[in-house]
């Protein structure tokens, strides 16, 4: 493994070594296995494999968020090295990225944009779309990998690959688990006990969506979902909605789309999300 911090560092060590197929897998960090999964996807189909670690300020609504966002390099890099040599870890100040003007481009991604994370997190996508556009031109990874927990996202860098142009496979990757079905992530380590013992509800209610399939209606089982969680005083819901994969958009005639329930809530102020293959 290897670890840089200038992309130029990194671009130079690429030349010299003549690298052929490298993928990408971006990450803010405070790695679990949901991450480690990608890495090792990456690794089973790239000769290299750029890991970024980068915490990107453009993608917070909520420079609060964004200040406890967890910092854990060094840990990071532990796991990272059991996965074996071929990492080339990426872990930038923000002036390697975005020199001084720390901003968001302007991209119009229509509908994808306007539901879910992207109406409840004003500009989220505009930064995230910044960032990775910046480490594809950047690195110019043959694939890159992102996870289907960020189900809304892949869909954005999707779009962004396909609107821009851009030369890059993107490739999806399964939500990774804990054993009680809470899907991995940063944000789980901020619940207390009680909290992280509640948690799985979510999991479990996505699970007795899907057995409702061809039952009920998605609108009866959107009143349901509201009823329920109106009884779970710990939860917030946020939003939960059945929609078509590709457009994200609800649909009331399920015939031949695919689609997916999504849910986001808080629990004891803790912002979570999950979705499920509907
Ligand atoms: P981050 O939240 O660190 O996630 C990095 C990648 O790991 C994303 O593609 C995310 O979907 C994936 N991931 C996280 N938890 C997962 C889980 N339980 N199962 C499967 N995949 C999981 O997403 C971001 O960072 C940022 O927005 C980023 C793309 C790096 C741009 O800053």
């Amino acid at each position: 493994m290897k670890v840089f911090y200038h992309s130029k560092e990194l671009n130079a060590f690429k030349n010299n070594n003549n690298t052929k197929a490298v993928g990408l897998v971006p990450t803010m960090g405070a790695l679990h296995e949901g991450h480690l999964t990608l890495v090792k996807k990456a690794l089973s189909e790239n000769d290299i494999v750029i890991v970024s670690i980068y915490v990107n300020p453009t993608q917070f609504d909520n420079s609060n968020d964004l200040k406890n966002y967890p910092k854990t390099l060094d840990s990071d890099l532990l796991k990272l090295e059991t996965l074996g040599d071929n990492i080339w870890v990426y872990a930038p100040e923000t002036s390697d990225l975005y020199g001084k003007q720390v901003e968001s481009k302007g991209y119009d991604f229509g509908l994808l944009e306007a539901t879910m994370e992207g109406a409840h997190r004003k500009g989220h996508f505009q930064g995230v779309a910044t960032i990775v556009q910046l480490l594809f031109e950047v690195f110019k990874p043959s694939k890159a990998y992102f996870g289907e927990k960020d189900f809304q996202q892949l869909q954005i860098i999707s779009a962004l690959v396909a609107n821009e142009k851009i030369p890059v496979t993107v490739v999806p990757c399964p939500i990774v688990r804990h054993d009680d079905g809470l899907a991995m992530s940063s944000r789980n380590e901020h619940l207390n006990s009680t909290q992280r013992a509640i948690a799985p509800i979510i999991f479990e209610t996505l699970q007795k969506v899907v057995a409702l399939k061809g039952k009920s209606s998605p609108e009866q089982i959107e009143f349901w979902i509201l009823d329920f969680f109106k009884h779970q005083p710990e939860i917030e819901l946020e939003y939960f909605m059945i929609a078509d994969e590709k457009s994200l958009q609800k649909i009331s005639d399920l015939n031949g789309v695919q689609t997916r329930a999504f849910i986001a809530l808080k629990l004891g102020g803790i912002r979570l999300i999950d979705n499920i293959k509907f």
